[in-house]
C-alpha cells in the first residue's frame, strides 16, 4: 500500500482532499545533487544506463521537493537506441543520431526481432531498484515517447525547430512513414508492458512534437498509434501529453486513457467541456512562470487552482521545468498546491 496515493486517486476520479502535484523533468536538471552526480560521470547516457544511479536520481525529487509522484529517470530516446539507431547526448546541443531513416532502404538499419527485455534491461532494473528505494512513499511513473515524436528524431537525427525532414516524409513517402510509425508503436507497447511488469504504478506518453503537425496530419500520423498504445493499457493510470495539439483535443478526448496533459496554451474549461468527468486533466502552468518572484508564483498557482471545477486534476507545469530555474521557486509552486484544500473532498 502506498503512503501517498493522491496521484492515483486523481487518475481514478476519486474524491481527494487536495490536488496532487509533480513536475515534468523533475528528475535531474534543477537539483544540485543531480548536477553533482552528473559531473562525476562521462555523460548522460552513462547515468541512464546505470540502474542504481538512475534510481538515485529518480528518488532525489521525492526527498528534496516532496512531490506526489516520482518519474523514472531515463529518456524517450532509449527506444530508437534499442531499435538500432544509436544516439549521443551532445553537451549544449542535445541528442544526435549518426544514422537516420530517410528511405525504405534505411529500414535495414533497424534490428529485427530484438527482445525488449534484453535491450532495455537497464530500464527495468532501474524500476525495480527505484521501487525498493521509494519504500511505497509515492507512485512511480514510467514513460515513453509517442510514436510521432520518436519518428521525428529517427528521421531528423537531431533536435530541430521545424522537423522538416520528418515532415517531408509524411508528404513524400507516407507509406514508409506509416511503416516506421508501426514499428515504433509495436516496440513501444512491448517496452511499456515490460515497465508495467517491472513495477511502475502509472505510465505517461510524451508527444512533445505534436504541435508541429496540422490537425489532419496529426489525425493520420499520430492519433491512431497513440490510440493503439492506450488500448493496450486499459484500466491502468495512463496519461497522454500531446504538446501543442490543441486543435486535436476533441479527438484526444475520446482516447481510452485515464488522463490528458495540457500545455500552457490550452484552456482547462474548454477541455473539461470535451471530456466531462471521464478523464483527469494534468498541467499546465507556463514553465517560465518559475522565473518570476515567489509571490507571483504563489498568486498564479492559486489562480489556476481556483479555476478548477472538478477534482479530476493533477497539477504540473505545461512542459518540462527549465534547467536554470531556481529549485526554491519550484518548491514555492509545489507548496502552494499542497497547501490548497480542494472543495471536492
Ligand atoms: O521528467 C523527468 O525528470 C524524467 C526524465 C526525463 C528526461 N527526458 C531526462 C533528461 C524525461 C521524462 C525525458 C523525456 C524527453 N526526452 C522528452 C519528452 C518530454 C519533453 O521535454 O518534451 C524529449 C523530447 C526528450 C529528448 C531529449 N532529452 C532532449 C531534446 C534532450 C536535450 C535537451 C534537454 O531537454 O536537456 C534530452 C536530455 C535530457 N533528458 C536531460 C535530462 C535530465 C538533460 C541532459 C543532462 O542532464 O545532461
Amino acid at each position: 500500500m502506498l503512503e501517498n496515493d493522491l496521484y492515483l486517486k486523481a487518475h481514478r476520479g476519486e474524491q481527494i482532499p487536495r490536488f496532487p502535484v509533480w513536475v515534468m523533468r523533475q528528475a535531474g536538471r534543477i537539483l544540485p545533487e543531480y548536477r553533482a552526480l552528473r559531473a562525476k560521470l562521462k555523460g548522460f547516457k552513462e547515468l541512464v544506463e546505470t540502474p542504481h544511479l538512475a534510481a538515485e536520481v529518480t528518488v532525489q525529487p521525492i526527498d528534496r521537493l516532496d512531490v506526489d509522484a516520482a518519474i523514472l529517470f531515463s529518456d524517450i530516446l532509449v527506444v530508437p537506441d534499442a531499435m538500432g539507431l544509436k544516439y549521443e547526448m551532445v553537451e549544449q546541443i542535445g541528442p544526435f543520431f549518426t544514422e537516420t531513416i530517410r528511405s525504405t532502404q534505411d529500414l535495414k538499419k533497424l534490428d529485427q526481432g530484438m527482445d525488449v527485455k534484453d535491450r532495455l534491461s537497464y530500464v527495468f532494473e532501474t524500476i525495480r531498484i527505484t521501487q525498493l528505494e521509494l519504500r511505497n512513499r509515492v507512485p512511480l511513473i514510467g514513460f515513453a515517447g509517442a510514436p510521432w515524436t520518436i519518428f521525428c528524431y529517427m528521421v531528423e537525427g537531431k533536435g530541430s525547430k521545424t522537423f522538416s525532414e520528418a515532415k517531408k516524409m509524411i508528404y513524400s513517402d507516407p507509406v514508409l512513414a506509416h511503416e516506421l510509425l508501426n514499428r515504433i508503436t509495436e516496440f513501444t507497447i512491448a517496452y511499456m508492458k515490460e515497465q508495467q511488469n517491472s513495477g511502475v504504478d502509472a505510465l505517461q506518453l510524451f508527444d512533445s512534437w505534436a504541435g508541429i503537425l496540422g490537425k489532419e496530419q496529426y489525425a493520420e500520423f499520430a492519433i491512431p498509434y497513440v490510440k493503439k498504445i492506450a488500448e493496450s493499457f486499459l484500466n491502468f493510470p495512463f496519461t497522454v501529453f500531446s504538446k501543442g495539439a490543441y486543435a486535436s483535443m476533441p479527438q484526444l478526448a475520446t482516447l481510452p486513457c485515464t488522463a490528458l496533459g495540457l500545455d500552457w496554451n490550452m484552456e482547462f474549461d474548454d477541455i473539461r467541456d470535451l471530456v466531462g468527468e471521464t478523464k483527469t486533466l494534468q498541467g499546465n502552468l507556463d514553465p517560465c512562470l518559475l522565473y518570476a518572484d515567489k509571490k507571483t508564483i504563489e498568486k498564479e498557482t492559486k489562480k489556476l487552482l481556483e479555476s478548477f471545477k472538478s477534482s479530476r486534476h493533477i497539477v504540473n507545469l505545461g512542459h518540462g521545468v527549465y534547467p536554470d530555474v531556481d529549485f526554491e521557486h519550484v518548491q514555492v509552486f509545489i507548496n502552494t498546491v499542497k497547501n490548497y484544500e480542494t472543495k471536492f473532498a
